[in-house]
């Protein structure tokens, strides 16, 4: 040990790949535990930006290795080309690990999703129409094709001609959709094969031996709380757990291995896709948080939705999580702003929520209550230390700290390496043994 988890604690797209850059100095390995490429996780240095979808946001720093955990659903097309892309900008992706047991999108996971949403109209849940449905259904099915297959091309072949087809029926019989040919399936996946099979392995062995040597692990989720399968907005939702608990089925590290869980939260709060929201902003000032905080998808390019900050969210994924402290990003995007609500609870026909309402009609329907604050017009984003900040923003995060009950041990300023505060509180030395290095060398 130390394992630390790392995770979205509203809706996704929180700043999970900045932090998680951030700390990866200080991690002997980065592990993803759930999740496709339907995740984007940006990491700016400089000039560049990599925008990552399965590769753990670590791969920068090159004495960390990065594991694909089992909970992943991997394209080993897109796979390829991110390796590709970091590789053109000089990042050696040679300490790239995959698990065995990671399922592998097909192609008609992806006809599949995108048929399927179509076929909703109006009722669509909005998915990233990556296939990641489809293929963490087929997973629970038992018909689904895992990473492992590649290395054994005639298990895989069997499997892929039973899985076709079942999915060429639905997709002629149910989407009247032209079927899908399997030599042309089978031919791409032996090229994948060759070019990702030296990276399979059976990670659980080798992230368990990690943690055992006392070496830092970090586990950085995809997505965020709101949208895991079982304790989201259910089925405005993604298909795997996106919560602390599943940093440990993902891996296959046990519970008791997970030391410290830390929640990302914007200082405000996104949404893409549908359901319910109940603080967006449906006026100027959501178009305007929309364009200071470039708030358009990482992987689908779609605009953001966007709204106040929202504590009963807050404290839910505290309690569904077990956070023990918050990371609060994108603050510096509220500068500029007259006041800033903070919204406290919710209202529904006359009954007032100060948790997450135990019916979905109400999320959908209910009014946010607000408590509003001073903005402030002061440039924040070179701020190093709490006490320089504008005494506006102080009391705004102070609030969040109270009303949550969180501490926030981290508030990023910007997307850059070096536009972070770090708090006291973050606290990690005393997970650490004697004689490990400090954690945080920025
Ligand atoms: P993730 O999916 O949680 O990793 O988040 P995304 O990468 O999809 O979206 C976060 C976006 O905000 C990225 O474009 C980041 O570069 C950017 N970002 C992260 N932290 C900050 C911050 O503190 N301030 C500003 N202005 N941008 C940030
Ligand atoms: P990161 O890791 C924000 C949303 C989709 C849709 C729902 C289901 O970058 O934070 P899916 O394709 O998963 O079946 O879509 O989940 N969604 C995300 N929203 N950030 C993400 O990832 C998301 N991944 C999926 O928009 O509403
Ligand atoms: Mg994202």
């Amino acid at each position: 040990m130390p394992g630390i988890v790392l995770l979205g604690a509203q809706w996704g797209d929180e700043g999970k790949g900045r932090i998680t850059d951030l700390l990866a100095c200080n991690m002997d390995m980065v592990v993803r535990f759930q999740g496709g490429n339907n995740a984007g996780h940006t990491v700016i240095t400089g000039n560049e930006e990599f925008r990552l979808h399965h590769i753990p946001s670590g791969i920068l720093n090159p004495s960390t290795l990065c594991v694909i955990g089992n909970g992943v659903v991997v394209n080993p097309e897109v796979l390829i080309s991110e390796i590709v892309e970091l590789n053109k900008k000089g990042i050696n992706t040679e300490n790239l690990r995959i698990s065995g047991n990671s399922h592998l999108v097909m192609p008609y996971h992806i006809v599949l999703d995108t048929a399927g949403e179509q076929s909703l109209g109006k009722e669509k849940i909005g998915t990233t129409k990556k296939g990641i449905g489809p293929v963490y259904a087929d997973k629970a099915y038992r018909t689904g094709i895992r990473a492992q297959d590649l290395l054994d091309l005639k298990i895989f072949k069997a499997k892929l001609e039973s899985a076709l087809k079942l999915k060429n029926a639905i997709i002629e019989k149910v989407y009247n959709l032209s079927p899908l040919d399997i030599d042309d399936i089978f031919e791409k996946y032996k090229i994948y094969s060759e070019k990702i099979g030296k990276y399979i392995t059976d990670t659980s062995f080798m992230i368990n031996d990690y943690l055992n040597e006392g070496k830092m692990v970090l586990f950085e989720g995809a997505q965020g709380a709101m949208l895991d399968i079982e304790h989201g907005t259910y089925p405005f939702v993604t298909s795997s757990p996106t919560i602390a608990g599943g940093a440990s089925t993902g891996t296959g590290v046990g519970p008791k291995k997970l030391d410290k869980i830390i929640g990302i939260a914007k200082a405000y709060t996104t949404r893409v896709g549908s359901g319910p929201f109940p603080t967006e902003i449906e006026d100027s000032t959501g178009e305007y948080l929309r364009e200071k905080g470039h708030e358009y998808g990482t992987t689908t390019g779609r605009a953001r939705r966007c709204g106040w900050l929202d504590i009963p969210v807050l404290k839910y994924s505290a309690m569904i999580n077990s956070l023990d402290c918050i990371a609060l990003t994108k603050i510096d995007v509220l500068t500029g702003l007259d006041e800033i609500n903070i919204c406290t609870g919710y209202e529904y026909n006359g009954k007032i929520f100060e948790n997450i309402p135990p019916h979905q009609t109400i999320m959908h329907k209910c009014r946010p209550i607000y408590s509003v604050f001073k903005g402030w017009k002061e440039d924040i984003s070179s701020v190093k230390e709490f006490n320089n900040l504008p005494l506006n923003t102080k009391k705004y995060i102070e609030e969040i700290e109270k009303l949550s009950k969180l501490p926030v041990s981290m508030i990023s300023v910007g997307p850059e390496r070096n536009q972070i505060i770090i708090r006291d509180s973050l606290d990690f030395d005393s997970l650490l043994k004697d004689g490990k290095k400090p954690l945080l060398v920025l």
